[in-house]
C-alpha cells in the first residue's frame, strides 16, 4: 500500500439551498472561484472517451468556452480522442480543484463546433501554438523529436506570419445531460449534487451519497 495521506476536507459546503438551479451557472460560479483562488490551470479538465472496443481513455484538455450549448475544447480531429469521438460521441469530463476541495463531472454527447468558431479561435492563438498544432500529427507514432522539429521548420518557412487552420484541427462541444458537483466535507461525508436534464429541458437536482 502507498503511504496513507488522509486529508480532512473543511473548505466549504454544497447544500441544495446554495446550489444554483441551472448547472451551467453553478459551473461558471465554481470556475470563477477557481480563477479567483489563482489555481494552476483551473480550466484543465480530464476528458474520457470510449473506443470501439469498449476501452475508455482519458487525457487533460482545456475548457475554452462555456454557455448553455455546452463545454467547448479544441483538439486534433485525427487524434486518439478524435477517432474515438467519431465512433462514439458519448464522453465525460472531470475537473478537480484540490485547494477548493471540489470536483465536477459533466457527461454528454460531443459534436464538432461550427468551422467558423474553430477558424476564429485558431486565428486568435499565438503564432508558435498555431505552428505547433499544424506540425503535430497528434497521437501518431513518430520516429523522433527531430521529425517534429523538421516539420515545424518547414511550416515556419511556408507560413512566416499566419498559419491557416488545418482541416484536422478544431473545436468540440460537449452537450451535457448530467452534471455532478462534489464538495469535500469532513469524515468523508462529502456533498454531492447531481443535475439531470429532463425531457422538458429543465434540470432535476438530487443528492447522492458520498
Ligand atoms: C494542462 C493540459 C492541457 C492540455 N490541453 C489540451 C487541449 O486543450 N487540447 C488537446 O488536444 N490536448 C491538450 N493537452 C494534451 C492532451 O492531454 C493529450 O496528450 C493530447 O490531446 C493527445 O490525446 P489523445 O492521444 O488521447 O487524443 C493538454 C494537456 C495538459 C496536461
Amino acid at each position: 500500500m502507498l503511504r496513507d495521506l488522509r486529508s480532512e476536507y473543511t473548505y466549504g459546503t454544497l447544500s441544495e439551498q446554495e446550489a444554483l438551479p441551472n448547472p451551467f451557472r453553478q459551473l461558471e460560479r465554481w470556475l470563477a472561484e477557481a480563477l479567483e483562488a489563482q489555481l494552476h490551470e483551473p480550466h484543465g479538465m480530464t476528458l474520457s472517451t470510449v473506443g470501439p472496443n469498449g476501452r475508455p481513455s482519458s487525457r487533460v484538455v482545456l475548457l475554452r468556452g462555456l454557455d448553455e450549448r455546452g463545454l467547448v475544447f479544441f483538439s486534433n480531429y485525427q487524434s486518439r480522442k478524435g477517432k474515438e469521438l467519431e465512433a462514439n460521441p458519448w464522453a465525460c469530463v472531470n475537473f478537480w480543484w484540490p485547494p477548493l476541495e471540489r470536483q465536477v463531472r459533466v457527461e454528454g454527447r460531443v459534436e464538432k463546433v461550427e468551422p467558423e468558431l474553430s477558424d476564429t479561435y485558431f486565428a486568435s492563438r499565438p503564432y508558435d501554438s498555431q505552428i505547433g498544432s499544424a506540425a503535430s500529427p497528434q497521437s501518431q507514432v513518430i520516429a523522433s523529436r527531430e521529425v517534429l522539429e523538421q516539420r515545424v521548420a518547414e511550416l515556419k518557412a511556408r507560413y512566416p506570419r499566419t498559419v491557416p487552420r488545418p482541416a484536422h484541427w478544431g473545436g468540440y462541444r460537449l452537450k451535457p445531460d448530467t452534471f455532478e458537483f462534489w464538495q469535500g466535507r469532513p469524515s468523508r461525508l462529502h456533498d454531492r449534487l447531481v443535475y439531470r436534464l429532463q425531457p422538458d429541458g429543465g434540470w432535476k437536482i438530487e443528492r447522492l451519497a458520498p
